[in-house]
């Protein structure tokens, strides 16, 4: 099948390099509105490219398409794809106002097509090693979650990420992915969110830089976020000190996973996961390490972010008339936890997520 990539960039380029990997992939179109991007696709990869969007959405030969564009042009996009009958995988955050995200899965169920966001973390085999220990019932009821993300600014100060109009948020932009993770673990719907903001840290920032963000489920369960944006840990140990490292994504970047039976720990630096066990005993309640697997600095296309197995799911799904792995509906919950996280750092107090639409 042909397969449209809508808005080029850094990502729309990797998504091009997992689509050429793929057998049921014989043709490849790179649309972007800066024909010099194009242009520059078209020479280094030998396929077909377009300025105009309409030349995509008349092309009958392409039944799918990747929005990955910035965030202010997936509702757009999207919902122009849809109408035009093509299945649709478009990018996290699903758009920068919670109203348009909305539309978007409006605009799937109204036409019965296929929209899938790019909440990628749920293919990467760090985080579906937890939920396959949580489906069979390791780590007992998930109760507490807790994340924590030190990241480096590496931005710089003229990306669009940078403004809220360009981005919608931090919490959308880049921590969309941490919270999907908790609402995906947990298993239930999440009743409210406090996210109080600290003063920012990077001058050229108008989304927040440095905070924490707490939520509740219905059924009881927390879930706990904290962020900052911060120069580099420099410890000896530190494995982002090692000589081949490329500043960038993160200094800490760990998820706590708590269970009425045992927990699960992650590091995405150290590259582990780890599961333990809870037992009762006359001593009291006592934790044991039960198991840890690592993976190699070669695996970590697949183990810590995997858009290479979402990008070939989808052309799977697809080619097979099969739904999206990931329901639009979920999605759009998760971004309403993100707007009602950046509404309570605006704000100051706790926003339930039936404030949000
Ligand atoms: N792991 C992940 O999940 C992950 C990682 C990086 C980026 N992303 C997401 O991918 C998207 C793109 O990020 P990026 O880093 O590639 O940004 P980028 O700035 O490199 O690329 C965005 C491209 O969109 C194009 N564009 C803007 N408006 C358009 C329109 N109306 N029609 C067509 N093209 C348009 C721009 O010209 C640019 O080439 C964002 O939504 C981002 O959040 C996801």
């Amino acid at each position: 099948m042909k397969v449209a990539v809508l808005g080029a960039g850094r990502m729309g380029e990797t998504v091009i390099n997992h689509l050429l990997k793929s057998e049921l992939v014989d043709g490849i179109v790179a649309q972007d509105i800066r024909p010099e991007r194009v242009a520059e696709l078209i020479a280094r990869y030998g396929i077909g490219g377009a300025v105009e969007l309409d030349d995509v959405l008349a092309d009958a030969g392409i039944p799918v398409v990747f929005v990955t564009s910035s965030n202010d042009a997936h509702r757009e996009l999207t919902t122009r794809a849809l109408r035009a009958g093509k299945a649709v995988m478009t990018e996290k955050p699903m758009a920068t106002r919670f109203d348009d995200a909305a539309d978007m899965v409006a605009e799937a169920e109204r036409t019965g097509g296929f929209l899938q966001v790019g909440f990628e973390l749920r293919y990467s085999r760090l985080y579906t090693t937890v939920k396959d220990w949580i489906d069979a019932g390791l780590l007992g009821r998930v109760v507490n979650t807790s994340c924590t993300y030190i990241s480096s600014e590496f931005w710089g100060p003229h990306a669009w990420r940078r403004t809220k109009a360009g981005s919608g948020g931090m919490f959308g932009e880049k921590l969309s992915h941490y919270v999907d993770l908790s609402r995906w673990w947990v298993g239930d719907a999440v009743r409210d969110v406090y996210a109080p903001a600290a003063p920012n840290v990077v001058p050229y920032f108008e989304v927040h830089d440095n905070f924490h963000a707490t939520h509740r489920f219905a059924g009881g369960a927390t879930g706990h976020l904290t962020f900052m944006m911060a120069p580099a840990a420099k410890v000896e140990s530190d494995p982002l000190q090692a000589p081949d490292y490329v500043p960038g994504d993160g200094h800490e970047l760990s998820y706590l996973v708590v269970g009425t039976a045992g927990a699960a720990r992650t590091d995405v630096f150290a590259r582990t996961v780890s599961r333990w066990t809870f037992e009762l005993t006359d001593a009291g309640l006592v934790s044991t390490l039960v198991e840890t697997r690592s993976w190699t600095k070669e695996e970590d296309h697949r183990y810590i972010h995997n858009t290479h197995d979402q990008t070939l799911d989808i052309v799977r799904r697809v080619a097979a008339g099969q739904p999206p792995s990931i329901a639009p509906r979920d999605a759009l919950d998760t971004m309403r936890l993100c707007f009602a996280a950046e509404r309570s750092a605006e704000e100051g107090r706790i926003v339930g997520l039936d404030e949000i639409g």
